[in-house]
């Protein structure tokens, strides 16, 4: 299939926005990572989304749209909660799970009675939707399991003639997806962590349930609440294992790694990468979480680059924005941690 490549100018825009009325699928920029997008009140549409990223039919997506005012529609009603956390966080990396109006088709959200939501803080992802008046469902654009994409080489390399086009734009500020909320009950119930907090939205709506699914592999006999959950997600080729330890313990781990015909790597901190005798990639100063969030998802394809057949990755500490990063990580290692700590 044809793949156009568009820059996020005005012509770009309004060419994305051609291909999206048809019913086309655009990859487009977005302050997390990239998405991939379809209208997303056109069945068909949405149908192209999933085809191109081997995507399980099951799975929901996020509508995309510009302002609270212009998501009511999508919903039976919105909560109190939802508002206030909308009025701090939108636009934003923050995604909000709701119930679904009757407009949303049931391919859109799998099914389900409820709808994911968000305003990305993405000035070009923002002129496409008001400019062509469409509501966007949009997953990260990567091949379905594989780590998401945060520069348009990441979005080239897994969709170009895959879909109808790819608007270019600036490598994501933020790197990892948004955290997702669920308010079904009018209880705020993390399912994904992200940039925003735990301890922010907690300022903003008080208690704040996390989901085991977050840190916890899904008992395979449980309702999983967010259905992206229960597979194994975000992996590169390379087997990747977490291992948990302090700084001393893991650069002595590592570096006892026989180097064979397996080919080891550490992602590690950059405190770590004078001390670490075997090849390795640096995910960020141990504290700057920003950064690292920023950087795990190219270290995860730079892996697969370097053609290594393990990753040891020094887990971050499974608090504030590092929840995020190790419920990724957790994820892209299938759940094989290696745990040092006592
Ligand atoms: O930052 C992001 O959220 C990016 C950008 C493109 O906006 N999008 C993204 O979408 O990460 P995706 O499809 O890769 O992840 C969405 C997750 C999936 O795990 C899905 O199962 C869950 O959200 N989800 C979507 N709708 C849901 C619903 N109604 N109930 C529960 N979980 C839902
Ligand atoms: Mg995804």
């Amino acid at each position: 299939m044809r793949t156009v490549i568009l820059n996020p100018d005005k012509n770009g825009i309004e060419e994305a926005a051609k291909l999206l009325k048809k019913g086309g699928v655009v990859a487009i920029p977005t302050e997390t990572v990239y998405g991939l997008a379809a209208d997303a009140l056109n069945k068909e549409a949405v149908k192209n989304i999933f085809r191109a990223k081997g995507r399980p039919s099951d799975n929901p997506l996020i509508i995309h749209t510009y302002s609270l005012e212009a998501a009511k529609a999508l919903v039976k009603r919105i909560p109190d909660k939802a508002k206030k956390l909308a009025d701090k966080f939108w636009p934003g990396p923050l995604t909000m799970i709701m119930e679904k109006s009757d407009m949303v088709p049931k391919e859109t959200s799998a099914g389900l009675d409820s709808i994911a939501i968000r305003v990305p803080a993405c000035q070009t992802a923002l002129d496409l939707m008001r400019s062509s008046e469409l509501f966007l469902a949009a997953p990260s654009a990567n091949i379905s399991g594989k780590p998401s994409p945060t520069s348009a080489e990441h979005v080239i390399n897994d969709m170009y003639g895959k879909v109808d086009g790819i608007l270019k734009g600036e490598d994501c500020k933020v790197g990892i997806e948004s955290t997702i909320i669920s308010l079904l009950d009018d209880k705020v119930t993390l399912l994904r962590p992200g940039r925003i907090t735990v301890e922010q939205l907690q300022e903003e709506v008080g208690a704040v349930i996390i989901d085991k699914a977050v840190e916890f592999k899904p008992d395979s006999t449980e309702k999983v609440l967010s259905p992206g959950m229960k597979y194994k997600h975000y992996s590169p080729d390379a087997k990747v294992i977490l291992v948990k330890a302090d700084k001393d313990k893991y650069i002595n781990f590592v570096n006892s790694l026989k180097n064979g015909d397996e080919k080891v790597l550490s992602l590690c901190y950059e405190e770590e990468k004078e001390h670490i005798n075997v090849n390795k990639l640096i995910l960020g100063k141990s504290n700057d979480y920003e950064q690292m969030s920023k950087n795990l998802f190219a270290m995860l394809r730079k892996a697969d680059d370097l053609k290594a057949s393990t990753v040891y990755v020094h887990s971050p500490l499974a608090k504030g924005v590092g929840l995020a990063l190790y419920n990724r990580l957790i994820r892209a290692a299938g759940f094989e941690v290696i745990d040092l700590e006592e």
